[in-house]
């Protein structure tokens, strides 16, 4: 049996596009291997996000074909993801020992070009269709990766044009996936033994926003996925902030299965910056739902995503990123440094960068913040009883550890010398650290 290794870079959505590609893979024929020096197919599935993730493709291929060019001339390899479909054929002039090059829109082509590779072809498929579904998704298993939760994206693509950000070139225009093929991936997995459903979406909040034959938005598919039967917890990530409706704050607050934990990326705490963004709210509106969010939903977790640095960023509009941390309580942040992207709209203006040592000094300063408040968010917790649902099992300098999450998405380390993976426990909190809390069971 052939061998096949993907290496996955970036978010949840390119996790998801491969556990269904290596689902294709595996009715090819091909077994999964976790080490490259193995496989007789190689993947790397990559993120454009900033310059770093780009390079980081480019430097993976480059090893594998060293390899091929040296020890294993049979081996294919492939470049598939987000860099795929923003570069092209071009990766083919810069990389010629890649086989194919296949983008986000046609992932399900994927055994048509495998055949072809095997002919010794080369194959470049980056049309762009922004179909929702493929017919051909039906022939295939997911192959989910070996865990308690599965990602099922519900929305592809984004509309929004953020001037910094390259997604809506990668994924294309914003289309829903149908209730029907989410609410059956959602059974396939609870069928399989998955605890934990977390719907996925570069703006989850606005599903269904382009069905014309119908008004079903995310609370529906909320509500629909909380009537399936046997305990399990949903969540749905990433929330734009002006989409997140009073509907749907009440739908998750009412809803047993739906997690107390809302990731609501602000980018800025300053309004000028925010315009600059193209996103569509200023401070005080952010600072308004998230208010609303928290009032109806007790010990509610918001997480946020900022950027240090973008163009033109006084030192005062940095401060205003800051501030707004405190002043809104929010829980974690993931931060970046800002990174110029081809095609977008910031990326020109070059006259407004700021030079590299300064973003450098700023991103510091602002993950110093997010872990002062990380540790604060924490320490609220210590001496209550929580759920937890149990994730891994370890051995920890000669403790036996088992780890979970909390409903509102906190890490729980908790002695215990029995695997208890995909169980739910309850946890009294002892001690509280910054990126994870220590717990003991009830
Ligand atoms: N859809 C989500 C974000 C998806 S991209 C939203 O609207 O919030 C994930 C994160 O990457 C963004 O939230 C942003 O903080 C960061 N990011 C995107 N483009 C970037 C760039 N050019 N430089 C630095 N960070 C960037
Ligand atoms: Fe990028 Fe903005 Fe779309 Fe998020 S909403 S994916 S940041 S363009
Ligand atoms: Fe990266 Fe593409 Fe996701 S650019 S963050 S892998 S959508």
């Amino acid at each position: 049996m052939p061998n096949v290794y993907i290496e996955t870079m970036g978010c949840q959505m390119n996790k998801s596009d491969t556990e269904r590609m290596l689902g294709m893979l595996s009715s090819l024929g091909y077994e999964e291997t976790k080490n490259p020096k193995e496989a007789d197919l190689l993947m790397v599935n990559t993120c454009s996000i900033r310059q770093l993730s780009e390079d980081k493709a480019y430097s993976t291929i480059g090893l594998w074909g060293k390899w091929k060019k040296e020890a294993r001339p049979h081996i294919k390899i492939g470049l598939c993801g987000c860099v795929a479909q923003q570069k092209a054929k071009e990766i083919f002039k810069r990389a010629p020992y890649v086989d194919f090059v296949l983008g986000t829109h046609k992932i399900y082509s994927l055994p048509d070009i495998i055949k072809l590779i095997n002919e010794g072809e080369r194959v470049c498929e980056c049309t762009e269709t922004n179909a929702t579904e493929d017919d051909r998704a039906k022939n295939f298993e997911i192959k989910r990766v070996k865990s308690v939760n599965a990602w099922i994206p519900i929305t592809e693509g984004c509309n929004n044009f953020c001037t910094y950000c390259i997604v809506p070139y990668t994924r294309g225009r914003e289309r829903s996936r149908t209730p029907e093929l989410i609410v059956k991936e959602a059974k396939d997995a609870l069928s399989q033994g998955f605890k934990e459903i977390t719907l996925l979406g570069q703006n989850v909040d606005s599903y269904g926003k382009d069905f014309k034959d119908k008004n079903y938005r995310l609370a529906d598919l909320l509500k629909e996925l909380n009537a399936l039967e046997g305990k399990f917890r949903i969540r749905f990530v990433t929330s734009y902030p002006t989409d997140i409706t009073d509907e749907l704050i009440q739908t998750a607050k009412e809803l047993d299965k739906v997690c107390e934990y809302f990731h609501i990326p602000m980018q800025s705490g300053n309004s000028e910056v925010l315009k600059k963004m193209n996103r569509r709210y200023d401070r005080e509106t952010y600072g308004e739902i998230v208010k609303k969010v928290r009032a109806a939903i007790p010990d509610v977790t918001i997480t946020s995503d900022f950027i240090a640095g973008f163009p033109g960023e006084t030192e005062e509009q940095f401060l205003d990123t800051l501030s707004a941390i405190d002043e809104f309580e929010l829980d974690y942040s993931n931060t970046a440094a800002y990174s110029p992207r081809e095609k977008t709209v910031a990326a020109k203006w070059v006259d407004k960068y700021i030079p590299e040592k300064e973003k450098t000094e700023r991103l510091a300063r602002l993950n110093k913040k997010v872990q002062e408040n990380c540790l604060k968010s924490n320490q609220k917790y210590l001496g209550r009883e929580m759920e937890v649902l149990i994730e891994g099992f370890e051995n920890h300098k000669g403790t036996n550890i088992i780890t979970g999450r909390t409903r509102n998405n906190k890490i729980v380390h908790i002695p215990c010398d029995t695997d208890r993976t995909g169980e739910f426990a309850t946890v009294k909190i002892t001690d509280c650290k910054t990126w994870y809390l220590n717990g003991e069971l009830v």
